[in-house]
C-alpha cells in the first residue's frame, strides 16, 4: 500500500475524535519543561496515529512529538504532532489541531492539519493543490505590509523568546496586526486559505510545520527559512510562510536580526 491523502485524512480525523472526546475535561498535565506541557490526550492521539502507520507502513520512519523517533527507511518519513496547541487544549481554549505530514526522500508529499472543534480539515498533496474539507483554497492577495495580518509563535525555551520579541517589535510597527494563536499548524493553514497573510517563527520543530508548510505551498504561497532558502526543513527551523506577495517585504526584518 502507498500512503495517500485519503489515508492521511482518515487517520487525522480518527485522532481528532480523540481530541474532541477529551476536550473540556480535566486532564493529567505533565511538564516536559518549565512551561512545555503534555496531556494524556497528546499521548493517546499519538499512539493512535503511530499505531496505524506502523501497522500499515512498517518500514517507514516516524518523527512524532511525544514519542520521539522511530527509525525506518530514510526515504519515507512521517512527521506527527498529535496536539498542536496543547497549552490551549489543556485550558479548554478552542484553538488547536492535529498535524500529519509524509515526506519521500526529504520532499514533503502529503500534509493534513485538522481542527476537530470546527471540523476543518486542511490538506494538500504535492502538485495537486490545497483544500479545506472538499473546497480548494488559495492564499490572500495582500501586497502591502500595512494591510497584512500576520501571526507568530514563541518557543517554550524562555531565553530564546528574546530573539522573537525583537522581531515582533520591529514587525508590528509596519503591519496591520500580528496575532499569536498558539498552534503553528493552524497558523500555516490559515495563511493557506487567506485568513492570514503571513506567519513566522524562530526555533520551531519539524512536526509543527511540515504539514502546514506543504499546504501553504500548494495554496500558492511561499515558505522559506529566514535566509530565503526553500529548504526550510532543517535546523534551526526558523521559518517564514506567506501569501508570496509580501514575502520579499518580510525578509529584511530577519536580515536586520542577523547583523546584530
Ligand atoms: C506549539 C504551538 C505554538 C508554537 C510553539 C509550539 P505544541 O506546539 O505550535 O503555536 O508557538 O512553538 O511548540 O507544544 O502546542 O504542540
Ligand atoms: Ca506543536
Ligand atoms: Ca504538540
Amino acid at each position: 500500500m502507498e500512503p495517500t491523502l485519503q489515508y492521511t485524512i482518515e487517520l487525522i480525523k480518527g485522532a481528532g475524535d480523540i481530541l474532541n472526546e477529551g476536550y473540556g475535561k480535566k486532564h493529567t498535565v505533565d511538564h516536559k519543561g518549565p512551561i512545555d506541557l503534555v496531556t494524556e490526550i497528546d499521548r493517546k492521539a499519538e499512539a493512535f496515529i503511530v499505531g496505524h502507520i506502523k501497522a500499515d507502513f512498517p518500514s517507514h520512519s516516524i518523527i512524532a512529538e511525544e514519542g520521539g523517533k522511530y527509525a525506518g527507511e530514510k526515504g519515507t518519513r512521517w512527521f506527527i504532532d498529535p496536539v498542536d496547541g496543547t497549552s490551549n487544549y489543556s485550558r479548554g481554549l478552542p484553538m488547536f489541531s492535529v498535524s500529519i505530514a509524509y515526506a519521500e526522500n526529504g520532499i514533503l508529499k502529503l500534509g493534513c492539519v485538522y481542527d476537530p472543534i470546527r471540523d476543518e480539515c486542511f490538506s494538500a498533496e504535492r502538485g495537486k493543490g490545497a483544500y479545506l474539507n472538499e473546497e480548494p483554497i488559495h492564499v490572500s492577495s495582500t501586497k502591502e505590509l500595512i494591510d497584512a495580518m500576520l501571526v507568530t509563535g514563541f518557543p517554550y525555551d524562555i531565553p530564546k523568546r528574546e530573539d522573537n520579541l525583537d522581531l515582533f517589535v520591529d514587525i508590528i510597527k509596519e503591519v496591520h496586526s500580528v496575532r499569536r494563536l498558539g498552534s503553528a499548524a493552524l497558523d500555516l493553514a490559515y495563511v493557506a486559505n487567506g485568513r492570514l497573510d503571513g506567519y513566522w517563527e524562530v526555533g520551531i520543530e519539524p512536526w509543527d510545520i511540515a504539514a502546514g508548510a506543504l499546504i501553504v505551498i500548494e495554496a500558492g504561497g511561499s515558505v522559506t527559512n529566514t535566509h530565503n532558502d526553500q529548504d526550510f526543513m532543517k535546523p534551526p527551523y526558523d521559518i517564514i510562510a506567506s501569501n508570496g506577495g509580501i514575502h520579499d517585504k518580510l525578509l529584511p526584518f530577519f536580515k536586520a536580526r542577523d547583523r546584530e
